[in-house]
């Protein structure tokens, strides 16, 4: 078998996405449209893969920099037929090259495999849709054979009925591809060297042709606007939801479910509506997830229960930790066995001890609490004096009053006690009371003043 190399197709704008951005760089569940085509055309094990990049090209390039990827530029967008030849020159003749489209994103290896497996001079995945508006049709003779391709704007009425149409993957010899693309002129509808074009010329030599019928249209779908972006988007999360319904996990709406990164889930998780995971996110058995939480890069183990509305980011929470509603666990969080984050409480870069609660409305940040710790509501760690961050050390069994600052660095020793509304700059030695705030006087009798 010869080698194989591949090409893909980045370099248009994608004009009818409105954006500014190049069109390979919108994201499907959080990764560039490009990154998941990669990941599909490395798993072929090609020789080589070049990308065509023009339109925003520094940022493609850029994003998928040390990859070993050979960039071809083409600087002016004459059309698909006229990006390939760009790429020809760096491509070994003797190789086959597999043409993929960087707006086709979730493309397979098993669909590409039955392309790379065809012995067929050309090959052409094709597919059937219900709405093939906008793409090229496949066209075929009285005999069924396939004769051209014909894009939508050139096509006519008759042909525009035809449902099968071409994905834009095709794959030949790279010398077959030179000489049709040889003979492919600019006299259509949009004045663009038309990859699609080369079908005609290699029937016209007596090549074999051959289409493929992809028999999944999500898959090879592609995408111009932003609608089609959004569906395709949806269709990827539905995906990956039943991936995980198979694995066990319980969605309330597999349809309000959003995957950008990895989720390996334990046994007996239930996932409410409105949640996104991020990054590279683990969560053990027995985990519950409420409504609206956003979690990202984070492990939540067994048994605990993420309330509604939560945010968690770069967090660890330990087993039987309830956490929410209404909580942000920022990165360096670490949570013990059962520990309790309650609403409107923020936790950043902090090591939270076994049982201890923080139930409402706390900043715990630079701290390292111990064990069994109760933080009473409005407590806050004053770790910034405007330049540097200081710590705050609280250890096991201290019991902090409401609507205490405290100012770090600061140390509270072993089962001390603070009292509500104090300010506390020194340290506090083991089981003492702490009372920093003015003492309270009585006025016996007092009159407030009156309007004459
Ligand atoms: C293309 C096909 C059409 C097919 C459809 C499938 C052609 C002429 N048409 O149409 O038959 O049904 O895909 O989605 O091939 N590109 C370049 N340089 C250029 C022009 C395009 O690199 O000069 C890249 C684009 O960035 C894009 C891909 O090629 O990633 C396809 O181009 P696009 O303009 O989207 O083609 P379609 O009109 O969708
Ligand atoms: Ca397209």
């Amino acid at each position: 078998m010869s080698q194989l190399e591949i090409c893909i197709l980045a370099a248009g704008l994608g004009k009818r996405m409105k954006s500014t951005a190049p069109k390979v760089m919108h994201a499907i569940a959080g990764r560039p449209m490009l990154a998941h085509l990669l990941d599909t055309a490395a798993l072929l094990t090609p020789d080589r893969i070049h990308v065509v990049v023009g339109h925003g090209a520094e940022q493609v390039e850029a994003g998928f920099a040390d990859q070993g990827l050979n960039f071809v530029h083409q600087p002016k967008q004459l059309g698909t037929g006229h990006a390939v030849m760009q790429a020809l020159s760096h491509v070994n003749p003797d190789a086959r090259l597999l043409i993929l489209l960087g707006d086709a994103p979730l493309m397979t290896r098993a669909t590409l495999a039955r392309l790379t497996e065809t012995d067929a001079d050309l090959a052409v995945l094709t597919v059937e849709l219900s709405d093939p508006a906008g793409y090229g049709r496949i066209i075929r003779d009285a005999g069924g054979k396939f004769r051209a391709i014909v894009e939508q704007r050139d096509a006519t009425p008759e042909q525009q009925r035809v449902r099968e149409i071409n994905t834009g993957v095709m794959i030949a010899s790279a010398n077959g591809l030179a000489r049709w693309l040889g003979d492919v002129g600019r006299d259509n509808d949009q004045g663009e060297y038309l990859l699609t074009d080369i079908v005609a010329c290699a029937v016209a030599e007596a090549a074999s042709v051959q289409a493929v019928l992809a028999d999944d249209p999500v898959e090879v779908q592609g995408i111009n606007t932003l609608a089609q972006l959004a569906a395709l988007e949806r269709e990827f999360q539905l995906r990956q939801a039943k991936r995980l319904m198979e694995a066990g996990v319980q969605m309330m709406d597999p349809g309000r479910f959003d995957l950008r990164g990895t989720l390996v889930a334990g046994t007996g998780c239930r996932i409410d509506v409105g949640c996104v995971f991020e990054g590279d996110c683990r969560i053990g058995n027995n985990v519950s997830v409420g409504p609206n939480c956003t979690l990202r890069d984070c492990r939540i183990e067994d048994g605990a229960e993420i309330r509604a509305n939560t945010v968690i980011d770069g967090a660890l929470v330990g087993p039987d930790c309830v956490v929410g509603p209404f909580a942000r666990l920022r990165p360096g969080t670490e949570l013990a066995r059962e520990v309790g984050i309650g609403n409107f409480v923020e936790v950043k870069n902090a090591t939270i001890g076994e049982r201890t609660k923080a139930s409402h409305l706390s900043y715990l940040g630079d701290a390292n609490i111990g064990a069994g710790v109760n933080i009473g509501a409005g407590t806050i760690t004053c770790n910034y004096d405007g330049v540097e961050k200081h710590q705050t050390t609280i250890a096991d069994g201290v019991f902090v009053g409401s609507n205490t600052a405290l100012v770090a660095p600061v140390m509270i020793g072993e089962r001390s006690t603070i009292a509500a509304g104090s300010v506390i700059t020194h340290t506090v030695p083991d089981q003492h009371l702490a009372v920093a705030r003015g003492r309270q006087s009585n006025v016996a009798n007092w009159k407030r003043p009156e309007k004459n």
